[in-house]
């Protein structure tokens, strides 16, 4: 929806806290991204959870609705009511969800994942009985022991076997999250856990394909890894997600500069001023910007996400220290000049974990040489 005050709204007129995004820095995100991906000679599929936001979507994907990740059966609802036709959910099926899945998977290409021979049984009574196929790939572990098959195990390929053999299942091959990339300390750190992802993959592929298991897609992702990565031998497709909006954990691991890479932001009012303890308390707290203790193993004292003038100019000098649900607390490294941040102004928060301070909005105000030029909806619920 365009805003459609004239002249462009202030963002000092927006009620706070506000979810700010940043137009020029995300479509810049966009493109370094889809630019590195063809040139590795992989397939970009993002993930969309980071903003759940169809306008963003199409920005990912050059204009027009292509390939996507999600995590939720909503969003796969809301981006293929939008026309985006190719959507890998993300995150192993919860089997209640079949039906859903399965009125989903016979209007689009909808990709589920799995990882156990249990829901494997459920989703081929479910198809044999509805007369279709799902499609799916075997979601393996490459390290971050969160989901997924270990690779090396006689499990894998026995699943894998089944899969390839599945009435009710077309076999698309085979995924992992590198999400163990977010312990890095530096760019040569996820670079390493690129080259583990990458490697762990490429030699799952290959023993499959040597049983006569048929591996299309090989499938990987995080922002660390996809950053750092200088090679994806082996591999047909990333999925990034956090790229396109970065944040502070980010620039703290070294994803990307703080100075022109960070994309959202939320905009907050200054509602006290605590001069005998150097202090000032914000209006944002964890319900506008999650307590996701951030970078602690980089910076432990790196508070809940860097301070930026409402015009986007550092403050160094101030740590978002604290948070309870609507309050945010800010101690000064330094004394607080009070004069610059008086009761009622804003000033702006570059959140810890951007997709999860995102998901406490219902919207974006979207920013053009800072003047609100849009305002763009989330998909919420599950
Ligand atoms: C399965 C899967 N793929 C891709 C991603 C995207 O990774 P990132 O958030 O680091 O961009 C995630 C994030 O959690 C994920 O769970």
């Amino acid at each position: 929806m365009i805003v459609p005050e004239s002249p462009p709204l202030r963002i000092q007129g927006l009620r706070t806290p506000a979810a700010l995004v940043d137009l020029r820095r995300l479509e810049a995100n966009a493109t370094r991204m889809a630019r590195k991906a063809s040139r590795l000679g992989v397939a970009l599929r993002p993930h969309v959870k980071t903003h759940k936001c169809v306008e963003i979507g199409l920005i990912q994907s050059g204009g027009s609705p292509g390939p996507i990740t999600v995590s939720t059966l909503a969003e796969a609802r809301g981006f293929a009511h939008a026309g985006f036709r190719d959507i890998t959910y993300a995150v192993p099926l919860p089997l209640p969800f079949l039906p859903d899945a399965a009125e989903l998977g016979r209007r689009i290409r909808l990709n589920l994942l799995l990882d156990d021979e249990a829901t494997l049984g459920s989703l081929e009574a479910f198809a044999e009985a509805q007369r279709m196929r799902f499609r799916a790939f075997l979601k393996v572990d490459c390290g971050y022991h969160r989901a997924g098959v270990d690779p090396q195990s006689d499990g894998a390929l026995a699943l894998a076997r089944r899969l390839q053999a599945s009435p009710g299942v077309e076999f698309l091959g085979i995924l992992t999250h590198a999400g163990q990339s977010y312990a890095c300390r530096s760019p040569e750190g996820a670079r390493a856990v690129a080259e583990q992802e990458r490697a762990v993959m490429d030699l799952f592929a290959r023993q499959l394909r040597e049983s006569g298991v048929r591996v299309e897609s090989v499938s990987v992702g995080s922002t660390p890894t996809c950053c750092a990565a200088e090679g994806w031998a082996g591999v047909t497709e990333i999925r990034p997600g956090n790229y396109v909006f970065f944040d502070a954990f980010q620039a703290a691991i070294g994803s990307c500069e703080a100075e022109d890479a960070l994309a959202f932001s939320v905009l907050a009012t200054v509602i006290g001023h605590y001069p005998g303890r150097n202090e000032l308390l914000l209006n944002a707290g964890a319900l506008a910007l999650s307590k996701d203790p951030g970078p602690v193993h980089v910076d432990p004292d790196c508070g809940f996400g860097g301070l930026y003038t409402a015009e986007g100019l550092p403050l160094p000098h101030l740590r978002l220290s604290s948070l309870s649900q609507e309050h945010g607390l800010i101690r000064g490294l330094a004394p607080i000049d009070y004069a610059s941040l008086p009761v009622g102004s804003c000033l702006r928060v570059v959140p810890t974990h951007s997709c999860l301070a995102a998901a406490c909005f219902d919207r974006y105000w979207v920013l053009v040489d800072g003047a609100v030029s849009e305002e763009w909806r989330r998909i919420g619920g599950w």
